[in-house]
């Protein structure tokens, strides 16, 4: 296996991509994983790999996402490169977007946002600023960074954009209505960014994943409930939907009618339901 190591143009807001590629192997497309450090995106970069595909891992975590793209190299064989990315660092994400494009030759076909933050629901209630950035990471940063995607994908006329929501979105609950919001704001925008973009032929999935056992649930979830799935369950899900065009995943399966459900719940019985 050649190897060769590929320094990206620099970039003033410090988002870099320090690249490791392997050359020996035909890419069948490249896609960008933002927050690639998280669980559902790990076991995403995997069955992704499998499939070929070579991948820009963006996040914060510079060594997590090093020792995360070496792994992917040596046990797929395929391209995989790393990126700097912030969430909340709004002002750098088109020179972060444009590094992306020129890292892959402008052969980015897909774009998979897959980062988020979920605090305790009481410490939003107390705390505008937590309150803000749960609705910052999960929403306003999308708006920015998948308007970058969107533009790109748009003018090529092909490609597809995978948005991880969450059926958190789908119904407020006083447990969790804060990232619930911001949720349901990604699902609604992931939905106008899908009518916009049908005309050009890229396709847009809003991802709504249920209980997943990751970092963000820890200890939050009996990780044997049936309820609880794994991140490689999720991972094969969103690739499977991703291939079939779909518009709207639950994952697992079950959780679109348990949220049809809950959703016909009248208001006058939920608002005094402790969910
Ligand atoms: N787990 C569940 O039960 C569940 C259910 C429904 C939906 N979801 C959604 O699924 C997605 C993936 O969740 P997960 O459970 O796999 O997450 P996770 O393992 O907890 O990872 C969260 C990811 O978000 C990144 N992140 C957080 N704040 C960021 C910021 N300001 N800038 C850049 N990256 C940031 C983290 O980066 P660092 O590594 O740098 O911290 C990490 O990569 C999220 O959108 C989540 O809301 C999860």
């Amino acid at each position: 296996m050649s190897s060769t190591s590929i320094e990206a143009p620099a970039a003033s807001t410090g988002n870099a991509v320090s690249v490791q590629a392997t050359t020996d192997r035909v890419s069948s497309g490249w896609v960008l994983i933002l927050g690639a450090t998280s669980g559902i995106a790990r076991a995403l970069a995997h069955r992704l790999s499998q499939d070929g595909h070579s991948l820009i891992l963006a996040g914060r975590n510079q060594e997590e996402l090093t020792r995360l793209a070496s792994d992917l190299r040596l046990r797929h064989n395929v391209n995989a490169e790393v990126a700097e990315f912030s969430a909340l660092d709004y002002a750098s994400h088109p020179e972060f977007f444009e590094n992306c494009i020129r890292q892959t030759s402008g052969r980015l076909k897909g774009v998979l946002l897959c980062y988020g933050d979920m605090l305790p629901q009481a410490a939003t209630e107390k705390s505008f600023d937590d309150a803000r950035r749960v609705i910052d990471v999960n929403f306003t940063s999308a708006v920015s960074i998948l308007s970058q995607a969107a533009t790109y994908l748009e003018e090529r006329k092909s490609g597809f954009i995978g948005v991880i929501s969450s059926v958190a979105g789908d119904r407020g609950r006083q447990s969790n209505y804060t990232y619930g919001a911001a949720k349901a704001g990604l699902t609604a925008f992931t939905q106008g960014l899908r009518n916009r973009l049908y005309k050009s032929g890229v396709h847009v999935l809003t991802i709504k994943p249920g209980f997943v056992a990751t970092r963000m649930t820890a200890g939050l979830l009996n990780t044997k409930s049936p309820l609880v799935a794994s991140p490689e369950k999720v991972a094969n899900d969103i690739v499977r939907a991703i291939k079939r065009r779909r518009t709207v995943l639950y994952t697992p399966w079950f959780w679109r009618p348990i949220m049809a459900l809950i959703c016909s719940i009248p208001e006058s019985i939920f608002r005094k339901m402790k969910l």
